[in-house]
């Protein structure tokens, strides 16, 4: 569900109209809803309140800092993969105690920060990493909570880009060595094993595969209880998949989610912590854009439209759908008509759809990508020299810009010219 309606035939974000923020900001920009935002982080964590529980967002879904301060006043905590991440979360006012660290490959200066700056636990994904955070730990004096992150060979039913559970995947220790590298954890200064780390993918649409790992994690938390470790943390993961077309089957709810946690590794006393990205944010965010060309090809049309690759490229990089919808609502009779729909960056793969039926829309029209709140801004760039991509939230009649369009200036003068030249 999300607060992005036809109101008197045009589109709002919640109640601000979509052509009202046009003519503010310019296009293209994001915009996300406070409120579906609030909703989709209170859905977790009511679906986990049978016990104690952390949601930790997956800020890499979106990572302004509105949106996380947003969250963060929820209570929400955050699962950060970097040392810049772990910046944004403090700079939104996240205490340490609620940020967790996953990520295959923290360097020592990740490290240091984080253990400087307060960190929850550790998702350690390596031996040779747990052996970095031992070292620098025990050089500072400190002890810090770890989990191990285990690989549990589930096929997660997903995009291959995107499937994270697999042996061959580089995420994880292989489930079958979980025995030994607790061991080492354990004999380890510096580390305080605190309990369990898994996620095997993303944009997951059924439950199964959820059901198989963590069916896996709780044999693991007895085996690793009876070895003499406290397991009393299971991190398990984000992952859970959301609607990206209305004709979509509905994916499982977070309710859903938490009645099948609380089946499988609810009798095991363990504090829960979950890392959703996607659900919170992907169906709280809208791209608009505008048609700048309809252009009239050889057995097919184009809309050309002034938002590109750049600034949403899950199109082009994971085939993915995403409705678009005219922003003046259509009539309900209008007959649609089938569209390429492209950016104007100088690729092929600048293509967001194909043949896609469209209603009637012409040059200067404003279009929205729906469910692009998630992996959206944060995986855009400036290619082609095209500014990133501005973003905006709304709180029920107030818009406010939260990352401004830098201007050609402000891109040209973050380049330095050498001496020489
Ligand atoms: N935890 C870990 C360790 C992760 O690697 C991820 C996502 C999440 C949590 C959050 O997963 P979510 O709940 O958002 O599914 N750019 C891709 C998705 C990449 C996901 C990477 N890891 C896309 O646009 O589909």
């Amino acid at each position: 569900m999300d607060h992005f309606l036809y109101r008197d035939g045009v589109l709002h974000a919640e109640d601000v109209s979509v052509p009202e923020i046009a003519s503010a900001v310019g296009t293209p920009f994001y915009v996300y809803s406070t409120a579906t935002l609030l909703r989709h982080f209170r859905l977790f964590d009511e679906a986990l309140a049978w016990g104690p529980h952390l949601v930790c967002y997956a800020m890499k879904a979106a990572s302004n800092q509105a949106i996380l301060r947003t969250l963060a006043a929820e209570g929400a905590g955050m699962d950060v993969v970097s040392g810049g991440e772990y910046a944004r979360a403090k700079a939104a006012g996240v205490p340490g105690d609620r940020i967790v660290f996953s990520g295959v490959g923290k360097t020592g200066a990740e490290i240091r920060a984080a253990l400087e700056g307060g960190i929850r636990q550790f998702n350690v994904e390596s031996e040779p990493e747990m052996q970095a955070i031992s070292d620098i730990a025990a050089s500072m004096n400190m002890t810090v909570p770890i989990t191990i992150r285990v690989n549990p060979d589930v096929d997660a039913k997903t995009h291959a880009k995107i499937a994270t559970g697999k042996s061959e995947n580089k995420f994880g220790i292989p489930i079958a060595r979980a025995r030994e590298v607790y061991a080492l954890a354990a004999r380890l200064p510096g580390l305080r094993v605190v309990g369990i780390d898994v996620h095997i993918g993303s944009q997951l649409t059924d439950l199964s595969p959820f059901e198989a790992a963590y069916r896996k994690v709780a044999d693991l938390t007895e085996t690793l209880r009876a070895d003499g470790h406290a397991i009393d943390r299971l991190d398990l993961g984000g992952g859970l998949g959301i609607p990206y077309t209305r004709s979509n089957e509905a994916p499982p709810l977070p309710s859903d989610y938490g009645d099948l946690i609380r089946r499988t590794v609810g009798h095991l006393g363990c504090e829960i912590e979950i890392e959703p990205g996607r659900l919170i944010v992907g169906n709280a965010g809208i791209l608009v854009s505008k048609v700048i060309y309809v252009k009239e090809g050889e057995g097919r049309d184009f809309l050309i439209l002034d938002s590109a690759m750049n600034d949403l490229i899950r199109p082009a990089m994971y085939d993915a759908y995403h409705d678009i919808d005219p922003v003046l609502e259509p009539a309900p009779a209008a007959e649609t008509r089938p569209f390429d729909i492209v950016g104007p960056v100088c690729e092929s793969g600048d293509t967001f759809a194909k043949a896609r039926q469209m209603p009637p829309v012409g040059a200067g029209d404003l279009v929205a990508f729906r469910s692009a709140g998630a992996y959206g801004a944060v995986m855009a760039s400036e290619y082609n020299t095209r500014p990133l991509v501005p973003e905006v939230l709304v709180n029920g009649d107030q818009f406010s810009v939260i990352r401004a369009r830098p201007s050609f200036d402000d891109i040209i003068a973050r380049d330095t010219i050498p001496e020489w030249l």
